[in-house]
């Protein structure tokens, strides 16, 4: 039984004594009450043992009426309490949580270079465009944002996004331009990202613009980006996913697994973290830690198998 509800039939009592004039303050119902009760104790020579009973509970019920005004009052008060005291905890903590991830951007460009577009079929040019919208979310996201460009931007990926993202002509933070890289950024600053180059990337440059092929191609063409750096005379490197990790699949990563990886590099300083992050469990990647010695490179994996069946190609 509720604290608000008198003992015996004392509720039917009320509903009698106000009747249908539906009085809904607790006071007057009370006040009834007492007044009732009240008469019956006028009548107390005459009433039965079992009503003398009720009475007696019913008086009793109004005694601590006071009572239990007060207690409901505290039980309000501590609830309050309890409120502001866990509101003040949660700004406290989202103040702490946003200084311990205070966002440092990085120096380094990254550059997704879109010349191949007239290679790809229009549903490789969705995935592409999926995959860069993907790299725009991430990127402002982390924690060291890159300086994001998207180069020979134009054709039919240019005509995907307006048809289809029309909001890509207000993203912030990134410079997507119709001119080929080669015409906005020094040569000596490009290093090309492709997985058929001989050369392992150790270590990322702050002042370099890392370049990766904006290509879904399904192993169609193959070596394409590595050829490209060579006749421009840009430097190239692969990622060194073989000297920390072994995949069951391809080594060729999807344009914004690669991006990820960077970005998760930037943030840990730790490749093997950087792969694990970002690669899916299903390429069944497998930690060499344990297993090689990693002072002996493990260059095998500079020959891959290409398989784009990712959720983003
Ligand atoms: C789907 S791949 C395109 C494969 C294409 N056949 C090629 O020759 O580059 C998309 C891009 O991601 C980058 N990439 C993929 N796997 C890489 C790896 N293991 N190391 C470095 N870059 C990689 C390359 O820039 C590549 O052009």
């Amino acid at each position: 039984m509720s604290s608000e509800m008198p003992p015996g039939n004392l509720t039917e009592t009320k509903m009698t004594g106000v009747g249908n004039s539906m009085k809904s303050d607790t006071d007057k119902i009370e006040e009834e009450a007492k007044e009732l009760a009240l008469e019956k104790m006028e009548n107390i020579e005459t009433m039965s043992k079992r009503q003398r009973k009720k009475l007696m509970k019913q008086k009793q019920w109004e005694e601590q009426r006071d009572l239990r005004k007060q207690k409901r009052k505290e039980k309000r008060l501590k609830r309050k309490l309890e409120r502001r005291s866990q509101l003040e905890s949660n700004t406290e903590e989202s103040i702490r949580k946003r200084k311990c991830r205070e966002v440092a951007p990085s120096k380094l460009r990254l550059i997704i270079d879109c010349s191949f577009d007239s290679l790809m079929e229009l549903k490789d040019v969705k995935k592409l465009h999926k995959q860069i919208q993907r790299c725009y979310a991430e990127n402002r996201k982390a924690l060291h944002p890159v300086q994001f460009y998207l180069t020979s931007h134009g054709g039919q990926l240019k005509d995907n996004m307006n048809e289809t993202d029309k909001g890509w002509v207000n993203w912030k933070d990134i410079h997507i331009k119709s001119e080929h890289y080669s015409e906005l950024i020094e040569k000596e600053d490009l290093v090309y990202l492709t997985s058929d180059s001989p050369d392992l990337l150790n270590e990322l440059d702050d002042s370099k613009a890392y370049v990766i092929g904006g290509l879904v191609d399904h192993n169609h063409h193959k070596g394409i980006t590595y050829k490209r750096a060579q006749e421009q005379g840009i430097r190239h490197a692969q990622l060194p996913l073989g000297i920390f990790v072994k995949m069951n699949s391809r080594k060729v990563l999807a344009v914004n697994h690669v991006f990820e990886i960077i970005l998760a590099y930037l943030e840990k300083r730790d490749w093997e973290e950087a792969f694990f992050t970002v690669l899916p469990q299903r390429k069944g990647v497998i930690s060499l830690n344990e297993t090689m010695d990693k002072s002996v490179p493990v260059l095998q994996d500079s020959k891959i198998v290409q398989d784009e069946a990712s959720d983003s190609d």
